[in-house]
């Protein structure tokens, strides 16, 4: 079912002679794309995960969760007969190279990162480790975690590195076969373990990736430092908004002047309903609540700040929903276009957009959401919502129609069509996706975060 789009096929791997045995163990976002990408690129990979249901879906060639490219990839790579996915952990015997890409989602009572899985997946492979053999950790953890775990894997004889991975969803298969750079974190002088790695990844090598070989604390740190760095910058453009809210400033305009200045750049300065998925808002606060436990919590304090910014833009939306019912959104229809955290994704993890669905409905108002892709997600954790497959359904008769996540089919919504179907025409953007003029000259009331 995945869209093509040209980013996805200009990355047609260059085929390299050497072919690593590889294991991957965990096959979420991570580790499906990793398993399929590695194949693509010339390796044996068997991909080990103990959700049989996934297994099963893998193994048909049929992609799990919505991942743009991922359904061709893993369809190529099955072809080849060098894919397999097992819940049988003994399939790693054999493997060289075992990748672990378990998740680390925030543990329900703090903001630390539950390592449940990790450690379970390191666990389980543990007695089919042979003498020589590199583990590889992908997952984002605590820094700390690599030395713990290595000490684990050399009482087997093997090695470890810690490999971070910095795919974004909606473009994963590109940022797997194309990375930006590579991260090895080793021991010092383990020149073994960097030319494993080297031997997985010499297709991104020879097209001149950079590589940095560091040691384990810095590569666990380069992950939740970039991570952070990336919320900063949200929060940041965030915290403008809120300021051109109170004076008639627009901050597209602001973020489009100061992005020209090359040492701040306009990627990622898209202010509106703020970050979420299963990384950013769980990696800020695993990070800060490892920085407490080491001691230094004061040098991260600015990251509760940019996770209250981030948090308070999901009030503003609730509050301009409000303005534009007329003061209360009780028994008002609303209908919310957008639930995935962004587009090209089916994640609802910590999704603002399902967030201020839900918020709306927790008030009163009669929600009618609808996404292209993220239904069926945001129904398993918020089944008391109403979904609408169509667009136009979901307005019809609306009050109001709030944008939530900026995908192509509601940034290119003809204001008319839409118009025909509402009861009012009142429209709030939660991503500065949509053209105001266009949208006041058909007669809409247009709001938005950040903008008059
Ligand atoms: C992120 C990192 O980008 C990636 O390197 C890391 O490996 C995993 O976490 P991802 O979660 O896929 O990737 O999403 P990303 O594209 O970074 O977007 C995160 C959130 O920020 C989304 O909710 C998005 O809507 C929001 N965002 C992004 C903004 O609100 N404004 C922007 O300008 C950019």
């Amino acid at each position: 079912m995945g869209s093509r789009c040209a980013s996805h096929e200009d990355v047609t791997p260059i085929h390299y002679s050497a072919r690593v045995k590889i294991s991957v163990i965990g096959c979420g976002y991570l580790g499906a794309v990793h398993a399929a990408c590695m194949a693509e690129l010339g390796h044996d990979v068997v991909g080990v995960d103990i959700d049989a249901a996934k297994i099963a879906s893998l193994s048909a060639g049929i992609a799990p969760f919505f991942e743009p490219g991922l359904p061709e990839k893993l369809g190529s790579a099955l072809a080849t007969g060098r894919l397999s996915f097992t819940t049988d952990f003994a399939a790693v015997a054999g493997a060289r190279v075992h990748f672990v890409a378990v998740g680390t989602p925030q543990l329900p009572d703090s903001y630390a990162a539950d390592l449940r899985f990790v450690d379970a997946a390191f666990a389980a492979i543990a007695p089919h480790l042979a003498l020589g053999d590199l583990v590889v950790g992908k997952s984002t953890v605590p820094v700390g975690t690599a030395e713990r775990l290595a000490l684990e894997v050399e009482k087997y004889g093997a090695r470890l590195a810690w490999n971070p991975e910095f795919l974004r969803e909606g473009f994963a298969v590109k940022d797997t076969i194309s990375p930006d750079r590579l991260v090895y974190g080793v021991r010092a002088g383990d020149a073994a373990s960097v030319a494993d790695l080297d031997e997985v990844y010499a297709a991104a090598i020879a097209a001149g990736t950079p590589r940095v070989v560091t040691d384990f604390a810095t590569a666990e740190l380069v992950k939740v430092a970039a991570n952070a760095f990336l919320a900063t910058k949200i929060s940041f453009i965030n915290a403008m908004a809120e300021v051109a809210e109170a004076t008639g400033a627009d901050v597209t305009q602001l973020a489009d002047a100061i992005g020209y200045d090359a040492r701040i750049g306009r990627r990622f300065l898209n202010a509106g309903l703020g970050f979420g998925g299963g990384c950013l808002p769980k990696d800020i606060r695993g990070f800060m609540a490892r920085a407490e436990e080491l001691g230094v919590d004061q040098a991260l304090g600015f990251l509760r700040e940019v996770d209250s910014i981030n948090l308070r833009r999901r009030e503003r939306m609730v509050d301009l929903a409000r303005e534009v019912c007329g003061g209360d959104v009780a028994g008002k229809h609303i209908a919310v276009f957008g639930l995935a955290f962004k587009p090209d994704s089916d994640d609802v993890r910590d999704s603002p957009a399902l967030d201020v669905a839900a918020k709306l409905a927790e008030l009163g108002a009669q929600v009618l959401a609808t996404d292209p892709h993220a239904i069926e997600t945001s129904r398993r954790i918020r089944p008391q919502l109403t979904y609408v497959e169509d667009p136009l359904e979901a307005a019809r008769g609306a009050d109001a129609v709030l944008v939530l996540t900026e995908w192509k089919q509601y940034r290119e919504l003809d204001p008319d069509a839409l118009g025909s179907v509402v009861k009012h025409r009142a429209i709030v953007d939660g991503r500065n996706c949509l053209d105001p003029e266009v949208w006041r000259s058909a007669g809409w009331t247009y709001r938005a975060l950040g903008r008059p």
